[in-house]
């Protein structure tokens, strides 16, 4: 059974950013089922890698509709999505480095993101896309 299930809750009435932010859900069962296999630290690697990629694309796309529909909010989300990628590609520094990162930083920088930014700055932006005709 999957450590963290996507619901209707998590959803911010558009289509293509639903399915980037379930990424995001497939990326914290990976970690959490490599932690109970015991196999945490052979994922990290890979896991800060995919969390880059995710900023990468992820951002781009909910940056690119805020520009295009003129969103008010803009400059404080994007901030957010900037204070992410500082994160990712601070322990990827680390990682690069030699340093040991634990699943816990991981697991716990995914899970104050989906609770702090996708449940609350993301779904701010809801209502204005779809007005904007963006579902
Ligand atoms: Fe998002
Ligand atoms: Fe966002």
């Amino acid at each position: 059974m999957p450590f963290i299930e996507w619901d209707e809750k998590y959803s911010v009435n558009v289509k293509e950013i639903d399915e980037q932010h379930k990424g995001l859900f497939q990326m914290m069962n990976d970690l959490n089922d490599a932690v109970a296999a015991g196999k945490a630290q052979e994922i990290i690697d890979a896991t800060v890698h995919k969390m880059i990629e995710y900023a990468k694309v992820h951002f781009t796309t909910e940056e690119k509709y805020m520009t295009k529909f003129n969103y008010h909010d803009y400059p404080v989300h994007k901030a957010e999505h900037d204070k992410f990628s500082i994160k990712v590609m601070e322990m990827n520094g680390r990682l690069k480095a030699g340093v040991y990162i634990m699943s816990t930083e991981i697991a716990r920088l995914l899970k104050d993101w989906l609770t702090n930014h996708i449940l609350v700055t993301d779904k701010k932006y809801s209502a204005y896309f779809n007005e904007n005709g963006l579902i």
